[in-house]
């Protein structure tokens, strides 16, 4: 029997839901850093700034960026992890993937890169110093699996780092609903000439584990000292966990 899981708000096989979100990403890829800045008027680069600090990179670390996509924290650490540390883009996006190594080299910087599953990382036990997910979690079918996964390969003291839409402050509900369901499927439409991607990215926001179940999700998979962080009033948020 085929186990169903959510994409966005429909119920889907998970076989579905993992080709359906690849669709996502090979659609958006293109357009996918103008949309971002576009559609959070910024936002997203002071939330992932808040993570590259949290993240606490040294020369000669070994740092895994999961579900990396175009590459904006992978090239942050590949700075301040230096000529000695190993930095790894990854994704299971073949079209994400292409444009976050292009936009590497770009940039002059030559970094491994692997299409992989979060879900079965092909990388052996207590490997990294720092692993990361920007914006990933919620689009994976098991997210109990991948954080497992994300365990694993850290290496005894390093850190895992989540940043993730969240819940927002009560308050905001309203207007971020009417943004969301409203302007950014509109926005979709006009710059990515996709307005369904960007109706499931709503989706998908609403139906993700809020920052408590997440910590908990978190403390579950074996990580420890798990805390998390309200960035814009809980549109994002950032959870950190140790493995011990
Ligand atoms: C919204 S993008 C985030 C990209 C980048 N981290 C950022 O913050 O800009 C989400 C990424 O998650 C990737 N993704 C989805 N499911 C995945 C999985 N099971 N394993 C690895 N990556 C996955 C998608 O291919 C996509 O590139």
């Amino acid at each position: 029997m085929t186990n169903s899981t959510h994409f966005g708000y429909q119920t889907v096989a998970e076989e579905e839901k993992v080709h359906k979100v690849a669709e996502v990403f090979h659609s958006v890829a293109a357009k996918y850093d103008v949309m971002n800045d576009v559609m959070s008027a910024g936002l997203h680069r002071l939330w992932k700034a808040f993570t590259i600090a949290q993240a606490g990179i040294r020369p000669g670390f070994k740092v895994l960026d999961i579900a990396g996509g175009t590459g904006d924290l992978a090239k942050a650490f590949a700075k301040r992890a230096g000529s000695t540390g190993e930095v790894w883009l990854t994704d299971i996006n073949e079209s994400m993937l292409r444009v976050g190594r292009d936009r590497l080299l770009n940039n002059g910087m030559i970094i491994p890169t692997s299409l992989c599953d979060a879900e079965k990382l092909p990388f052996p036990d207590n490997y990294f110093d720092r692993v990361s997910v920007a914006f990933g979690l919620r689009n994976m079918t098991h997210k109990d699996a991948a954080l497992a996964e994300m365990r694993r390969v850290l290496k005894p003291g390093g850190k895992l780092l989540v940043l993730e839409f969240s819940k927002v402050w009560e308050p905001l509900k309203k207007p971020y609903d009417l943004y969301s369901f409203s302007v950014l499927p509109w926005m979709g439409k006009r710059i990515a000439n996709d307005a369904d991607s960007y109706r499931y990215l709503a989706e998908s926001i609403r139906m993700h584990p809020d920052q408590e179940t997440l910590k908990k999700m978190m403390e579950d998979a074996g990580l420890e000292r798990v805390q998390y962080f309200n960035l814009t009033a809980g549109v994002a948020a950032l959870h950190t966990g140790i493995k011990l």
